[in-house]
């Protein structure tokens, strides 16, 4: 099965679907999640510092029997390890963790307050020199992002934000679109707090898809990237098969008007 890529503004791809791996934290169902997800044809892999996982993933793609260019993996600077020598020393550290010398894409995981400049000027660097091949930013809303025009020698490639049917945010990435950055949707099934909704479950039964695929593929159809996470081996194999089929204009239309402005996880918009 051959999954789509998005092209970035630097040159580089990213599979349109990957593994979100937030909240795994025990070592056995990592693995089994892991491997379930290369199995069903999964090669793109969320992780971050503060996940606490970094090594699992080191440890599962090592024995994988994948070469490392045939996997794309993501991680993030803790807001934490912000500001420039910090940033760059603990980079280091996962990339020991991942058992690789580069990752495919480095995140600033927040747009932490005055330390955000420094901790984007190490990207910059560490892409440089080869530690990862495509850099980007998390969370960050519009107003980040401008000023990153300021300070920045290259913008972002990525950002990923909260971002599924319940959470729009229009603006944003009509935003994103208008300046060559893609939108990643982290949480696109709302983190699994809304799965009630009757307009979905119509959609679904009319394509004879799943609740959770509606919510996937009305991301994936805006040339979004989307990171579900799961442990279920079920859930692993039914959210990675939304690529066989379209959404219509109507389906498109109701999905529009189910906007909540419902967020799961934490807040940038108030962040100076
Ligand atoms: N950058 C950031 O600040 C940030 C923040 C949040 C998340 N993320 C990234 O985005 C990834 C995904 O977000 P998320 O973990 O918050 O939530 P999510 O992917 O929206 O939802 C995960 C929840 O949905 C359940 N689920 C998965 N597939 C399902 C299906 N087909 N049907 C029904 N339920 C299903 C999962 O349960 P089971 O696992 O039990 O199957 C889990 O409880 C994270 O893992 C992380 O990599 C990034």
């Amino acid at each position: 099965m051959s999954l789509p890529n998005i092209k970035l503004a630097d040159g580089n791809t990213i599979p349109q679907i990957g593994l979100g791996l937030w909240q795994v934290k025990d070592q056995a169902e990592f693995n089994t999640a892991v491997n379930a997800a290369i199995e069903a044809g999964y090669r793109h892999f969320d992780t971050a510092q503060a996940y606490d996982n970094e090594y699992f993933l080191g440890e599962v793609w090592k024995k994988s029997g994948l070469k490392r260019d045939e996997l794309f993996i993501t991680t993030k600077i803790a807001v934490t390890n912000f500001g420039h020598r910090k940033a760059l020393k603990s980079f280091e550290e996962s990339l020991k963790n991942l058992q690789t010398d580069y990752v495919d894409l480095l995140l600033l995981h927040f747009p932490v307050t005055l330390l955000r400049k420094g901790a984007w000027q190490a990207l910059e660097e560490i892409r440089s020199t080869g530690g990862t091949k495509s850099i980007g930013v998390s969370n960050y809303t519009i107003r980040h992002l401008e000023e990153m025009k300021s300070y920045a020698k290259e913008m972002p490639a990525i950002n990923q934000v909260e971002l599924h049917v319940f959470l729009q945010q229009p603006e944003l990435v009509k935003y994103c679109r208008d300046n060559n950055i893609v939108v990643e949707a982290y949480s696109p099934l709302a983190h699994a707090k809304a799965m009630d909704n009757e307009v979905i479950a119509q959609i679904a039964k009319k394509h004879g898809k799943t609740y959770a695929q509606i919510m996937l593929s009305w991301l994936v159809e805006q040339d979004m990237v989307v990171i579900p996470k799961s442990v279920t081996l079920s859930r692993i194999r039914e959210n990675i098969d939304i690529f066989d089929f379209k959404l219509d204009k109507e389906d498109l239309a109701e999905l529009a008007n189910q906007d909540r402005d419902m967020r799961t996880c934490w807040s940038p918009v108030h962040v100076p």
